[in-house]
């Protein structure tokens, strides 16, 4: 197989963790004889440092062309001026938007030999594989925003979290689908006891889930209540759907789980054209070019770079395999060393490497 592949490295421990992605998509692409031209491009707070720009048009217009895009990260102090022109992040929202990337699959998987490094008991998160459906271009992050000054000198601001039925039903059919080949359930999370859009979301739910998928289990959990699962049972859970920012911060509570951010990968995907795979963790500032940031989240998105946009299945099943026995040997970065001994960025690259070969 031929493909492009656009690298978008970012910012933070962004360059260093897909440095490790690429590794593993060239030593793929070699083992089973496929040819993959890689581009890099910028985005986020080198972007703006460079173009001006988080999102330059060249960026866009080679990830338009691409099979698929492996960023890591944006984002950081040094952009963080709240009045600054513009943010590393809205290059990452814009990228979403302009692709069209409406569902981003954050799959929560509990490995055996990373119970242990949870900060949870081990009787709680043992078996625990969730996947997560969070809609990616709607709610509150593209809803109507404004501020203004009021009369009294104090400020006010508003965001707005808006949906239609068009955009509920495409992420629930494919949350749907998804448990079909799974243990058939699926959980949607809302606030419909508080927001209209939620009562919206949860009535298109209901009415797709009986009509379209009548050998799917589903139910209705209210985003506090979930909050609270996610850590109390976190196994009672299959498919779960759910709006942007609810998911955004679900995934990032759901990471400890398996006990650490630097474990969860994502796949961002529209209806056609390519798809956007990232770790779920930011640029992490606290540790960027330390050389210690845990590569496992973006080598395991390479493999659902491989599974989702190139159809190679068995390609992502041998990555996946391949990090299982790294932790199985007991290779652990700093992230989930727990104080004890731990490798770096490169050298976990490495052994992944290895036992791929
Ligand atoms: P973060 O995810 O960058 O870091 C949170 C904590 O997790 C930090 O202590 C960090 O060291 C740790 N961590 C994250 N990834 C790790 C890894 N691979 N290995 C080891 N430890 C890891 O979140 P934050 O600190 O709240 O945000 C930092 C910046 O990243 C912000 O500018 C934010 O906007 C941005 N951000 C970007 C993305 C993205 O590009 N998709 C996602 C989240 C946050
Ligand atoms: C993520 C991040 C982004 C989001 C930010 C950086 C815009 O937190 O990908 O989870 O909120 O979607
Ligand atoms: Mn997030």
């Amino acid at each position: 197989m031929q493909a492009k592949i656009v690298l978008l490295p970012g910012d933070g421990i962004g360059p260093e963790v897909v440095a490790q992605g690429e590794r593993i998509l060239q030593a793929v692409a070699k083992k089973y004889g496929h040819s993959f031209q890689f581009t890099t491009c910028p985005i986020g707070g080198c972007a703006i440092d460079e173009f001006g720009d988080p999102l330059p048009e060249k960026t866009l217009a080679a990830c338009r062309e691409s099979d698929a895009i492996l960023l890591g990260a944006v984002g950081g102090p040094k952009w963080d001026d709240p009045t600054a022109k513009t943010r590393p992040e809205v290059g990452l929202l814009k990228i979403r938007k302009e692709l069209g990337l409406f569902a981003n699959l954050r799959p929560i998987f509990v490995s055996p030999h990373l119970v242990s490094s949870s900060p949870l008991k081990a009787e709680v998160v043992a078996g625990t594989n969730i996947l997560f459906f969070r809609e990616l271009t709607g709610g509150l992050y593209f809803g109507k925003s404004g501020k203004e000054t009021n009369a009294d000198g104090g400020e006010t601001a508003f965001n707005t979290m808006i949906y239609s039925t068009h955009e509920i039903e495409r992420i629930v059919r494919l949350a749907g689908q998804a448990a079909r080949g799974r243990n058939k359930r699926v959980t949607s999370v809302d606030k419909a006891n508080v927001l209209e859009v939620s009562r919206l979301w949860r009535r298109v739910f209901e009415r797709v889930m009986k009509e379209e998928f009548p050998d799917i289990q589903f139910e209705n959990v209210l985003v506090d209540a979930m909050a609270m699962y996610l850590v109390a049972r976190p196994k009672s859970f299959d498919v779960v759907v759910t709006e942007n920012m609810f998911g955004d911060i679900l995934t990032d509570e759901g990471s400890q789980l398996p006990g650490s951010l630097g474990m969860l990968p994502s796949a961002s995907i529209g209806s056609s054209g390519p798809g956007l795979y990232e770790p779920i963790h930011g640029s992490a500032p606290d540790i960027a070019g330390r050389g210690i940031a845990n590569p496992l989240a973006t080598i395991l998105a390479t493999a659902m770079l491989l599974r989702h946009s190139l159809k190679l299945d068995a390609e992502a099943t041998a990555i996946e395999q391949a990090v299982d026995r790294v932790l199985a040997k007991g290779h652990r970065t700093s992230d989930l060393a727990m104080g004890g001994p731990s490798i770096g960025t490169t050298e976990m690259g490495s052994l992944v490497l290895a036992e791929l070969a």
